[in-house]
């Protein structure tokens, strides 16, 4: 199983990292435009595989992407991250550019490649990729819902004081500080409603809190955030490299499910050897249904900044 990760920033290594400790690929490729960076990423990471227990070959390369050829899976990364007081919108210009680029070469080289896409906006970038590729929709999947789920369990045990092992919970929607929907109604701590737990001002709060999950990070830290990111899309490249089967909130192709056509946002699908496997139409409360139309109206805004 070979996966490529474009990109070897933060979110990029972070991501190959988790994949090679998993030890579930024969190979990752690190690919980067700056040089020697991929090479001297993939090599550090190398000498921690005796350590660290794996035996999975990282490579790095500068920009050949004869070197990705046959990839299972590619990650792409790649493209700027944004700053302190930056919405992921404001990231379209640099980085639609170079996600169409990245895309074409790695079908060149991978003509059946799974393509899963970080670089933000997000959405708006997994709807790139389907109109300039054209490749079919169950191998196009954005990270986005993986990671807001990731801390809206988070937000959860810590308001419930519980153990992280105990949470359940799913954010659908745009992956935007203002287009997430976390589903507080479906949210569980051990099986039980957390709405036994937490009052409603309470779950407000957690769900405001985790729409600017990235944003109170990329205050902190100066630029985004990479481990929580890197170990949601690792995650989801476990689920299709082992056929897990598993669900995830995806940002995917909707053609009619809840409602929307001709737009990528996060809805639970399963993941597995093909990618989107299924989309899961869940039941939304009335308030979800409007939050989530909300949301896709904000990401079919950003969509339209697009020249395709
Ligand atoms: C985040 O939310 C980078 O969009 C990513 O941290």
């Amino acid at each position: 199983m070979k996966i490529t990760v474009v990109g070897a920033g933060a979110v990029g290594a972070s991501c190959a990292e988790y994949i090679a400790i998993k030890d579930f690929a024969s190979e990752v490729v690190i690919l980067d435009i700056k040089e020697g960076y991929a090479e001297g990423k993939a090599m550090d990471l190398m000498q921690t595989a005796s350590l660290m227990g794996f035996d999975t070959k990282i490579t790095g390369s500068t920009n050949d992407y004869a070197k990705t050829a046959d990839s299972h899976i590619a990650v792409i990364t790649s493209g700027i991250p944004r700053k302190p007081g930056m919405t992921r919108e404001e990231l379209i210009g640099i980085n639609a550019g170079i996600v169409k680029t990245v895309s074409s070469n790695l079908l060149e080289h991978s003509p059946n490649v799974i393509i899963i896409v970080v670089s933000n906006p997000m959405d708006t970038m997994t709807y790139l990729v389907h109109k300039t590729t054209g490749i079919p929709k169950n191998r196009i999947i954005g990270m986005g819902g993986a990671l807001d789920s990731a801390r809206f369990k988070y937000r959860l045990a810590e308001a419930m004081e519980a153990p992280i092992s105990d949470i359940d919970g799913m954010v659908i929607g745009g992956h935007s500080d203002t287009g997430m929907v976390p589903l507080t109604s479906h949210a569980t701590r051990n099986s039980i409603r957390v709405s036994e737990f937490l009052s409603e001002e309470r779950l407000q709060q957690v769900s405001d809190d985790t729409k600017v999950g990235g944003a109170t990070l990329t205050k902190l830290l100066g630029t985004s955030a990479w481990y929580a990111p890197g170990a949601a899309v690792s995650s989801m490249v476990q689920a299709i490299a082992c056929d897990q089967k598993k669900m995830f909130p995806c940002s995917t192709m909707l053609d009619g499910e809840y409602g929307l056509k001709d737009i990528c946002i996060g809805v639970p699908v399963i993941l597995g050897k093909d990618g989107i496997e299924k989309i899961i139409d869940i039941p939304l409360s009335d308030a979800e249904k409007a939050k989530m139309k909300e949301s896709a109206d904000g990401v079919s805004k950003t969509n339209g900044l697009l020249e395709l």
